[in-house]
Parts: C-alpha cells; structure tokens; sequence
C-alpha cells in the first residue's frame, strides 16, 4: 500500500491501522533525509500550503513550514490575531480567501472542536489538522507513536500510560485511538477530576496512584494542566498537583526499571515534570520534536499523492 485511505487528516479516529503503518514508514524516510548534509527532496514543488493558526503554536507550526520547505512546498502563514479575522471574518471565507490564492492544502490549528471537520465539508483542498480543542492533534500522536517505535522497536504490546490533564487534552485522545489501533495497552493517570467519563470505552486502563502507573509502563507520555482551557478548579493548586502527580528522579529512581519519558510540550517544568527528569537519559523529549518534522513531511507528502481507489 501506498497511498493513505483519507484526503484529510482531520484526527487518528479515521484512520486505519494501514495507514499509520504508511506514515511511520515514509516517516522513517524523511528522518534519514533530513540528516543528510543536504536536506531538501523535490517531491513538493509544486504545490502551495498555507498554514493557518488561530491559537499559539511553537513546535507544530514551525515543524509544518520546516517539514513544507523541506519537501520544496512553497508556503504561507496566516496567524489570526494579525489578521482580518479580528475585523470580523469567519472561518470560512477567511479559508476560502486564502484558497483563491490558488493554495492547494491547509494546515489548521483552531480552538474549536470540530473547525477542520466543518472546512472538510465545504472545500476541496487537503486539510491537516493541527489541533482543534481538547479534540484530536493527530501529528502529535503520530510523531510520538514513531518515537516510541524507535526507542523501543515497536508499538504493538507496550505499555504506555498518558500521565495529567486528560480530560482537556487533543495529545491523550489522538494518542489513544494511535495505540490502541497499533495493538499498545494505554493507561491514564491522573486525578479523578481530569480523568474523562468515555475512557473505560475506548479501551483504557484508569489508575489514580503516580507510582503504580509508572511501574505498570513501559512509556511515560506526561501532559501538561491545561490552564487555558480550565473554567473551574479540578485540583485544590498547582503545588498540591505537583506533589500527588509530578514525576521527579527520586521517584523514577526508586523504580528501578528503563522507563522512556515523553512529553509534547510545552513542559511546565517543576509541576508535571522536574527538570532533572525532562533532562533524563531517560527523556527523548527532543527527539519527539526531531520526528515531528519528518513525520509532518510524511504526512503532507502521502496527502499530496492523493486518496487511495
Ligand atoms: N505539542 C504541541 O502541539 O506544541 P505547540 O503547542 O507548541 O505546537
């Protein structure tokens, strides 16, 4: 197989266990690319991709025009708060605007669930989602099932537990539907409050104490508190948080067992993570942000080639 089963990426729901076995795989490709002395492949010259953010982004949006340039892509960005958007503009015709320039994909970031599902319905140009709300952030969840592909051999049989906010998290959903399509066992932990009432449906295991879950894993994928998208307190304050549910080395020590660590970013360092963890040999952190790059080329290059018949 070659060709990937959908025209968009909107979240990892849709796709099948093919088509993440594609991405990875072209995905390993791209790495070994783009850690030649020349880094650049000719394979999208000749298409247009806007990139259009209506919410912060460090890592993914430089990732998307890093892995867009480096695939020859020509690229624009559209940032929302410099934007036309603030005089009023929808969604819609600011897409539609953006798509007269005669741009061929659209890589979106939006605070709304649902906001590339809506475009999906009404354009015809390719669309990446690159996060919408506490909804899916399929790149994310697919750069870390590479990463763990890559430090431990395999996805298929590990153990890997999402650790903090999950109940306001696009990383935990996508990466969820990502392992349990690839035959992981996944586990969540963090305080009741955070812990969403659909798990037990998906599949997951639940557990509420720091230390078993860490013995229990293989792969420790910690979020960060979500303060942005929280309108009430889950948790009576950050320090108690950080007592009940940050990883630091005195507790990764007392495991005594390999354990990778990995986070999405952005870390809050000193809640969800010490900086002697995230520092760790046992941290590939930096890593995950490396492969963010090729497995967003691969990504954009096996949408580029169309949908399979
Ligand atoms: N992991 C991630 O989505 O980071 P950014 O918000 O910086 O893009």
């Amino acid at each position: 197989m070659s060709q990937l089963s959908v025209k968009h990426l909107l979240g990892i729901k849709d796709l099948t266990k093919e088509d993440i076995a594609l991405i990875l795989a072209t995905a390993k490709n791209f790495k070994e690319v783009i850690n030649r002395p020349i880094k650049k492949v000719p394979s999208l010259r000749d298409i247009t991709i806007a990139n259009v953010f209506f919410e912060n982004s460090t890592r993914t949006r430089l990732s998307f025009e890093l892995a867009q340039k480096r695939l020859s892509a020509d690229v624009i960005n559209f940032s929302s708060s410099s934007s036309s958007v603030k005089k009023g503009e929808t969604l819609l015709d600011t897409v539609n605007n953006i798509l007269a320039m005669k741009v061929d994909m659209i890589v979106m970031r939006h605070s709304s669930v649902g906001a590339p599902h809506f475009l999906a319905r009404h354009i015809q140009a390719n669309i990446v989602n690159a996060g919408d709300g506490t909804h899916e952030h399929p790149t994310q969840a697919l750069l870390d099932s590479f990463s763990i592909q890559e430090s431990l051999g395999q996805v298929e049989g590990k153990k890997v537990c999402i650790f903090g906010d999950i109940l306001h998290s696009r990383v935990a959903l996508s990466n969820i539907y990502a392992l349990k399509k690839q035959n992981a066992e996944v586990m969540v932990c963090g305080p009741n409050t955070l812990l969403p009432r659909y798990l037990k449906d998906l599949g997951v295991k639940v557990e509420l104490d720091l230390r078993k879950a860490l013995q229990w894993c293989d792969v420790a994928n910690v979020l960060r508190i979500q303060l942005e998208r929280q309108t009430i307190k889950y948790f009576p304050s950050l320090r108690e948080y950080s007592l009940y549910y940050g990883i630091n080395k005195e507790i990764l020590d007392s495991l005594n067992k390999e354990i990778l660590i990995m986070h999405p970013g952005p870390i809050n360092r000193g809640i969800e993570l010490t900086s002697d963890v995230a520092d760790s040999s046992h941290s590939v952190i930096l890593d995950q942000v490396e492969n963010g790059v090729a497995v967003r080329m691969a990504v954009l290059y096996l949408l580029a080639g169309g949908v399979k018949n």
